[in-house]
């Protein structure tokens, strides 16, 4: 007879890199969320908006860190503020709004007003409380760290957490291709897109982190429609590689266009076709080959991107079952208008909700996640075993690497991170997987 596995309490007992599986039950289970919740999203760095969102004093957008609800605001000295969303005095948000332009935040509820920075300013009938009753200094929001990589604003509850540069390491040679390939870096064009989708968060994550096998079958129609009937360029595995370190990944041909391609917009190859030989001048000859080819990557937990695609996207989760996707277009500052908006045209055809190749990943994580509703499907491990004997060293390419972008690499990476951190009491738990070459060095 089939009885229920234990539980194990080791996290790294529901996955096995060795082996190439995971445990279905991370998937799913509700007490394993909310360690997630506590172990992952309360200490890692979350990206939260881009300078170029947030221009002037006053300007703020909402997110989420996890499930805790936090807005961010630029304030009179010209930083950015991150804090809580929740209203000390009995919780409510202080604000509803998506994203604008304000001098302070009123409480809906009993009219506490805070200022860009979180502080406590004002209280609507102050002269109810008696002296003694509040001191306004010490009920403020509760404020996050905030740190920037070249525009890129991140956010972090954990103060004994790594700072940003340590939690990127050697990640930032990668990010430098996305935010940093030409001269004036990128910008976020208005609008943000969310969406809902009944899957695991993880599901989202790990198929941009390294899933290019399901992209020439899963997206084989829709690469055709938006590539005149082309299909994907095919799986070569010589001159393609999946790369990872502290649970961030980047899979990757050479083949410098197919990800431009996807998008539909001739002008666009041909902006980056003039563009290429001055990237390669800043960044050098490989990074130019990756920027805009057939790839995927995430920022662990919970950030993607395609590089050449302009898509930018968060992996909010919503419970175990559940997650808000919310996208962006990301372009860079000093391309002309015309080159913006078909990048802009492209990313909707794409990877908006309505877009033809978002919708057909959606449908898949929600089998994926819903299937294990099942008592004894929940008891069967995931396979993750493709290329597991094909890691390499490579002289160029920082990171854990492995040769093929068809390989499983970078989600195994990823899921034993996630196992790292489930574990780690603190931070001197969480093992060193790899060793960065650009500690303390700038990556371009
Ligand atoms: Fe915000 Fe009372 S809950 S003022
Ligand atoms: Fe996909």
């Amino acid at each position: 007879m089939r009885t229920r596995n234990p539980y194990p309490t080791d996290f790294h007992d529901y996955i096995n890199t060795e082996e190439g599986w995971v445990d279905r039950r991370i998937f799913w289970e509700e007490e394993i969320y909310q360690q997630e919740l506590e172990k992952i999203f309360a200490r890692s760095w979350h990206f939260i908006a881009h300078d170029s969102q947030l221009p002037n004093h006053g300007d703020f957008i909402t997110t989420y860190m996890g499930e805790d609800g936090v807005v961010a605001s630029r304030h009179s000295d010209g930083l950015v503020y991150v804090y809580l969303n929740s209203c000390p005095h009995r919780g409510n948000k202080i604000c509803f709004a998506d994203e604008g332009n304000t001098r302070s935040f009123n409480c809906n509820y009993h009219g506490w007003s805070f200022s860009t920075q979180g502080e406590l300013l004002g209280i609507h009938n102050e002269q109810t409380y008696d002296k003694g009753d509040i001191d306004k200094s010490s009920w403020g929001l509760r404020n996050a760290r905030v740190e920037n990589y070249k525009g890129l604003i991140f956010a972090n509850f954990d103060h004994d957490a790594p700072d940003l540069e340590s939690w990127l390491g050697d990640y930032r040679w990668f990010l430098d291709m996305l935010i940093d390939n030409e001269e004036g870096g990128i910008e976020f064009l208005p609008g943000t897109i969310k969406s809902y989708v009944n899957a695991n968060w993880k599901f989202g994550v790990e198929n941009f982190i390294g899933d290019a096998l399901h992209a020439m079958w899963n997206h084989d129609s829709g690469a055709k429609a938006m590539m005149n009937n082309q299909p994907f360029p095919p799986a070569v595995l010589e001159d393609s590689f999946h790369a990872s370190m502290n649970g961030h990944g980047w899979e990757f041909a050479l083949d410098g266009y197919a990800d431009i391609a996807i998008l539909g917009q001739p002008e666009v190859i041909e902006y980056y076709q003039q563009l290429k030989p001055k990237m390669a001048e800043r960044l050098g000859e490989l990074r130019s080959k990756i920027f805009g080819s057939l790839a995927s990557a995430a920022v662990f937990p919970n950030i993607s991107f395609l590089a050449g695609s302009g898509t930018f996207r968060v992996w909010l989760p919503r419970g175990p079952r559940k997650l808000e996707l919310r996208i962006w277009t990301i372009v860079n500052k000093h391309m002309p208008d015309e080159i913006k908006q078909a990048i802009n045209r492209g990313t909707m055809l794409t990877f908006a909700p309505g877009g033809t190749l978002e919708m057909d990943d959606g449908e898949n994580w929600e089998g994926n996640t819903t299937t294990n509703r099942g008592f004894i499907t929940r008891q069967e491990k995931l396979h993750y075993g493709c290329g597991i004997s094909r890691r390499i060293e490579h002289e160029e390419i920082p990171g854990i690497v492995y040769q093929g972008q068809y390989n499983d690499a970078n989600q195994r990476a990823f899921y034993q991170r996630w196992a790292d951190m489930m574990n780690a009491e603190n931070w001197n738990d969480i093992p060193e997987r790899y060793t960065p070459r650009y500690t303390g060095k700038p990556t371009r």
